[in-house]
């Protein structure tokens, strides 16, 4: 019996010949590749500028830092989610502080939000759960009374949509992951996307140790011009080897969403009248590209959520714990930002599992996931 996985990228030999172009080409490092896969994302997502990041992490650190959060700020962050949200806020010495997420998506909401603001918040960072949109416009609304800028975590998100556009371009600032674990994947990667010209300027600058003139357009010229380093910046680059594999990659996603939805949806009907299941569903406001398929297993289920994955593990299935939750680990033992109780963060991430679902997911391979839920079930 071969073992199901809970997730696998889709690569092949187009991004095995995108790679040998760019060795033959001498110049690996972040060149034309990397300002062309940005143009493509940006004209993909429906924003005016994409800057490359070498992770969705350093682009969240960039993020925060062109919104203006300075050291002592508080910044609401969902403790829902990889701790790389909450890391972002405290690598620049400000506070994250955690709201609750809603059920239905696991995001936070504007009343979520609302309940932990303190007179030092001055962002916050939404995160699209996932892949489940948020419901960006009620945030909005509520940054713009509050004059505080609204980062969006769109780590898992691409290919998703609000509201008929694609996520992202309602916020001051996104930010986006190309980990294996997502759809579109570059090996590592990230980027950070904004309408705002200035704060794209500053975020190109500030990953490449903040000079003026870029090593690319130095390699370019005969005799350099000297470049200048206006304030302390850092090495967050992405090389063209990433950003060639990311190309190939961005022309696929549209298809991965369709393949993940279809899937997505096959285990909604399987499960459907399932007694103790609740599986992750379209909010009203969009639809997702399910970077996660999870159900929550509650007490009218046979098994529990350990012994359920316990059941698919001993069935050869590899499922995942559903999403951390950032106030309960060591690293944030003790932290101040708990600032309310979290009920829903701490019922989802005690009873929410993730499923296999990936677009080379076989039709044969998903029908024994199924089967073995459903026989865990009692069904
Ligand atoms: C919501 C969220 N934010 C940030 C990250 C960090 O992404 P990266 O690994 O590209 O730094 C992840 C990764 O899983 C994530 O899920």
């Amino acid at each position: 019996m071969n073992r199901i996985s809970v997730m696998k990228p889709w690569l092949g030999t187009a991004e095995s010949e995108a790679l040998a172009e760019v060795i033959a080409s001498g110049w690996v490092a972040q060149g034309p590749r990397t300002a062309a896969f940005e143009e493509a994302f940006a004209q993909h997502q429906h924003v005016q500028h994409a800057v490359a990041a070498s992770s969705c992490t350093t682009a969240l650190q960039l993020a925060l830092i062109v919104a203006g959060v300075k050291p002592g700020d508080d910044v609401v962050v969902p403790s829902f989610s990889f701790i790389a949200t909450a890391n972002a806020p405290t690598y620049l010495g400000a506070r994250p502080v955690f709201a609750d997420v809603e059920e239905s998506t696991g995001n936070v909401t504007a009343d979520t939000v609302d309940q932990v603001l303190t007179k030092k918040t001055t962002a916050i960072i939404a995160v699209d759960q996932g892949g489940m949109p948020l419901d960006l416009e009620p945030l909005r609304k509520l940054c713009d009374e509050r004059g505080i800028a609204l980062i969006e975590d769109a780590a898992c998100a691409a290919g998703s949509t609000y509201k008929g556009a694609p996520v992202g371009g309602g916020a001051d600032v996104s930010a986006w992951s190309f980990h294996p674990r997502k759809l579109l994947t570059t090996g590592e990667g990230g980027m950070l996307t904004t309408n705002n010209s200035e704060w794209a300027a500053r975020a190109r600058r500030l990953r490449e140790h903040a000079m003026d003139v870029s090593a690319a357009e130095r390699h370019d010229s005969t005799l350099a011009p000297q470049e200048h380093y206006g304030e302390v910046g850092y090495n967050f680059r992405m090389t063209d080897l990433q950003a060639a594999v990311g190309l190939v990659q961005l022309g696929k996603l549209d298809a991965m969403v369709l393949m993940r939805r279809e899937l997505a949806g096959r285990y909604r009907e399987a499960f459907k009248t399932v007694q103790g299941l609740r599986c992750a569903q379209d909010p009203e406001h969009g639809t997702s590209n399910f970077q996660s398929f999870w159900i929550e297993v509650d007490p009218g289920f046979r098994l529990d959520r350990e012994q359920l994955l316990e059941h698919l593990a001993s069935d050869g299935i590899s499922a995942r714990r559903g999403i951390m939750a950032a106030h309960r680990q060591p690293a944030y033992a003790g932290h101040s930002g708990t600032v309310s109780p979290l009920p829903v963060t701490e019922r989802l991430t005690a009873n929410t599992l993730i499923l296999p679902l990936y677009h080379e997911l076989a039709q044969h391979e998903q029908d024994r996931v199924i089967a073995s839920v459903l026989n865990a079930g009692g069904g």
